[in-house]
């Protein structure tokens, strides 16, 4: 049994996965930014200049940081607060929730930090600017603390594309847009949270063991295969 703490483990991905880690019996704590405190889930704002992160008083086998954006707009449109707006959230967050844990991560025996990028780092795609922006520093950021903490917590990506989760609801609101969505996948359809969690849940796992500073699309084959 491991004890994981899963930063946004209330929807979407994090939340598919929380479930997936709690099923196997692990000890899953899971924060949101609104609604009831339990023994398990934590009240938590990343972008408090100063936030109060969970005390766990127990080594931490896997840290998961789940809160992202996609503001996709065209360039003119994207001001240079967008940029910072969401360098704060995909990556400052992400940085205060390492002080945070760093030396619960380095008491496990062998501890597993899980980030997640989009497929619009590898490939480019048109006003992502600002999430590709942002993620492409989370993949840098990965494989430099990879190679920092070696051999004692490995660090790894998941970078999926477009799936069904709150996050991505705007671009899914129709069924026009769904098919529109899938049709442009190779593996002709949009991801399902549980997708992007399975590899993510592999990679908190001992099955793992032996990758780190590894990014891996989740992502129907978008950034990999051109349908011909
Ligand atoms: N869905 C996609 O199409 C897609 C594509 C590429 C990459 N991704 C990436 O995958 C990751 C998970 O995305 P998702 O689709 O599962 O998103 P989601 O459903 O919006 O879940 C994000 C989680 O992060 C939490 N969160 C957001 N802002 C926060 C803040 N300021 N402080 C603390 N927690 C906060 C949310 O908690 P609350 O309960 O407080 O809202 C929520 O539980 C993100 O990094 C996203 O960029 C998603």
């Amino acid at each position: 049994m491991k004890t994981y703490l899963l930063i946004g483990g209330k929807s979407g991905i994090g939340a598919a996965l929380a479930e997936q880690l709690k099923s196997q019996g692990h000890i899953v704590h899971t924060t949101s930014r609104e609604g009831a405190e339990t023994s398990t889930h934590h009240l938590l704002d990343v972008l408090d200049d100063d936030p109060t992160f969970p005390e766990l008083n127990s080594p931490i086998d896997g840290l998961v940081y789940c809160p992202g954006s996609i503001n996709l707009k065209p360039i003119k449109s994207l001001k240079p607060k967008h940029f910072r707006e969401d360098f704060e959230l995909n990556v400052i967050g992400f940085i205060k929730t390492l002080h945070a844990y760093r030396e619960a991560l380095i008491e496990a025996k062998s501890a597993s930090v899980v980030l997640f990028s989009t497929v619009a780092v590898q490939t480019g795609m048109s006003y992502h600017a600002s999430v590709a922006a942002s993620k492409g520093a989370i993949e840098g950021l990965a494989r430099s603390l990879a190679a920092e903490f070696a051999p004692k917590i490995r660090v790894n990506v998941v970078a999926p594309s477009l799936t069904d989760t709150p996050l991505a609801k705007r671009l899914l609101r129709t069924d026009a847009q769904r098919e529109a969505s899938a049709e442009r996948h190779p593996l002709k359809q949009i991801g399902e949270a549980k997708n992007v969690a399975d590899a993510a849940a592999f990679l908190l796992s001992d099955q793992s063991l032996w990758m780190t500073g590894q990014v891996i699309g989740v992502d129907g084959g978008m950034s990999a295969i051109k349908s011909i």
